[in-house]
Order: structure tokens, then sequence, then C-alpha cells
């Protein structure tokens, strides 16, 4: 059974940080970041908070779905850190929306939008829910280390949705986790002020091992697409878009060129956007579909890959 998608919104932040801008306080260029990123600019966070971008992106999805938010059955999103631990981010914009349903956040990092689908679809198909609001938030600003141009260069900020209503769209899913490579990619945290700590976390600032996660990236996002194709019975020239996560045009690149995709097959939205981690699918998804591209009925695939280390791919019949 699972899910048909019935909207799709997104929202951002009101400011542009461009490759040059940086370049006046990092040791960088716009040459360097876009030869080996493909990212042009970014948006950046002032004067808006992760509910303000999650409430914007919602309600465009919940118009263009023209479902009212009292019928929602459940609101999941996807983020790194809302704008409080708690409450949830989720039960921020429950209370923005005006909805009554249960609410709750979920973090996969990167490839938190495909288990939030993934958990969505658990929910429709046992039929404890008709309707959901999937919605996938993040504030990279927040996350990364500015004095770090290796990779505060890389992320922005940004929120997509989704409404899902009961339905057959969902062909094929797939996610993994391997904790083992967990140090690749790691956000840390405080130690709060407990008298009694002896533990010491990792710096509270995005830290990554760009090359290994890099090929960890091509690898695994060849691997989950084949696997979700064959799941669906279903040939890489069937598909009518790739909606993959965006983090560097040369990993959509590789993984095009191996899964013998066409160039217009593969959605980008990066040079815009920078990174935004699991935001990135449904910011690019409601540009697809607001710009009048996607029809009923074609093949989407999304991708995803990120910290943990997780992936996802998934293969949805618009
Ligand atoms: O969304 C989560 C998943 N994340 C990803 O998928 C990211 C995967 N990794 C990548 O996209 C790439 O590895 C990066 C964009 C992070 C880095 O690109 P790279 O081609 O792997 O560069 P590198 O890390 O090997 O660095 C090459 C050089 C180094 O200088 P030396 O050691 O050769 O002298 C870096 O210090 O580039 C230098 N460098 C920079 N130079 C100018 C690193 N960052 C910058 C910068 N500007 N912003």
């Amino acid at each position: 059974m699972s899910f048909t998608i019935l909207g799709t919104g997104s929202a951002h932040p009101k400011y542009v940080l461009t490759n040059d801008k940086l370049s006046e306080f990092l040791d960088t260029s716009d040459e360097w970041i876009t030869t080996r990123t493909g990212i042009k600019t970014r948006y950046i966070s002032t004067d808006e908070t992760l509910c303000g971008l999650a409430t914007s992106a919602s309600r465009h999805a919940l118009e263009a779905a023209g479902v009212g938010a009292g019928e929602l059955d459940l609101i999941l999103v996807s983020t790194l850190q809302g704008d409080c631990l708690t409450p949830s981010l989720s039960c921020m914009l429950q209370r923005e929306l005006g909805a009554q349903c249960p609410a709750f956040d979920i973090n996969a990092a990167c490839s938190g939008f495909l288990y939030a689908l993934q958990t969505a679809a658990a929910f429709l198909d046992s039929g404890r829910a008709e309707t959901v609001l999937v919605c996938a938030a993040e504030m990279m600003s927040k996350q990364v280390d500015w004095t770090d141009r290796a990779t505060c260069v890389l992320f922005g900020d940004g929120a997509g949705s989704v409404v899902l209503k009961k339905g057959s769209g969902l062909r094929a899913m797939r996610l993994t986790a391997r904790g083992d490579d967990r140090d690749l990619l790691v956000i840390g945290s405080h130690s709060g002020n407990n008298p009694f700590a002896q533990v010491q976390y990792p710096a509270p600032w995005l830290s990554m091992a760009g090359g290994e996660v890099f090929r960890f990236a091509v690898t695994s996002m060849v691997h989950d697409i084949r696997t979700v194709l064959e799941q669906s019975g279903l040939t890489a020239k069937e598909i009518k878009y790739v909606v993959p996560h965006q983090a560097n045009l040369r990993i959509l690149k590789a993984a095009a060129e191996r899964l013998k995709l066409d160039e217009g097959q593969v959605v980008t939205g990066l040079e815009r956007y920078g990174n935004t981690s699991s935001a990135s699918i449904p910011l690019v998804l409601d540009e697809l579909a607001r710009d009048g591209r996607l029809s009923r009925g074609d093949i989407l695939v999304f991708s995803a890959f990120g910290g943990g280390l997780t992936t996802g791919a998934c293969v949805i019949e618009y």
C-alpha cells in the first residue's frame, strides 16, 4: 500500500551567501569551491528560526495537497537538531500549523528524509494513519565551524515538506546504517555543566573525512539505486528523475556515469542551496513540482548518504 505524494513545499532563508563572500574571511576561492563541489551559493539564516522554515515549507505542501492541518494523523520531522532539544521541532511545527496529531523527530543525518518516508509508510500500511506530513529541516549554519574552510563552504540552510496519503506510489525502499564508520562524519556536543562528568565529547562542530565520505557516497549511491531498481523491476532508462542528496556535483556525476543515467535524469540544486543535509531531497523535489516538470505516473528515485554512516534509496511512482 504505502503512500502517494499529494503535495510538496519548501522554504529557505533570505540571505544568499556567495563563494566570493566566503573568500573574504576564509582562505578559499570561487574557483576552488565551484570546481571541487559545484556549489555557487547557499542560503544562511540570519533572523530565521528552523521552526519558521519548517512551518513555511509545510504550509506550502499542505496548500499544494489541498489538505488542512486538522486532517493530519502524524507529523514527522527529519532534522539533525531543532531550535531546542525539547520540545522537538515536530511539536513546535504542530503548534504553528494548528494540527492535533502525534509528532516526533527523526535523526538519520543526510539520509533522514528517506528514514522519515519509510516510517510514514509503516504508519500508513498498518492503518495507524491516513495522512502524514513529512518535513526535513536543517540549519547547517549552526552545525559547522566557520573557521574550517574544508567544511563550512559546503553547507546551507533550508526545509522541504511532503504531504503523504495512503496509496501505492512507493515501489521499493532500502535503508542502511554503518555504525562502524561513525567517525567519518561527526558533530559532537557539549557535556553540559555536570560537575561529575568525565567524558570528553567531540567538538560541537561538523568534522568530516571528506575523501573517504566521497568514495562511500559514490559506491553506496550506485549500489542502493541498483538494488531498489531491481526490487521494483525497473531499469535506469525508465527513471524520469533521480533526486539525490545534494552534497557534491562530482559525486552525482560519478554515480550517474556508473548507473548509465543521462545528465538530464539527475536533478541538482546544490549550485544554489549547497548541502542542506536531509532537507536537500525535498527542496529539489519541490522545485521540480512547482516548475511543472513532474507528471503523475513519473518514476522518481531518491538517494541519500551521510553521517552515521547512513544511506537510503527508494523508487516512487509520483
Ligand atoms: O552530506 C554528507 C556527506 N558529505 C559528502 O558527501 C562530502 C564528500 N566529500 C566531498 O565532497 C569532498 O571530499 C570535499 C568537497 C569535502 C573535498 O574535496 P576534495 O577534492 O576531496 O579535496 P581534499 O579534501 O582532498 O582537499 C584538497 C586540497 C587540500 O589542500 P592540500 O592538502 O592539497 O594542500 C585542502 O586543504 O584542497 C584544500 N581545501 C581547500 N582549498 C580552498 C580544502 N577546502 C578548501 C577550500 N578552499 N574551501
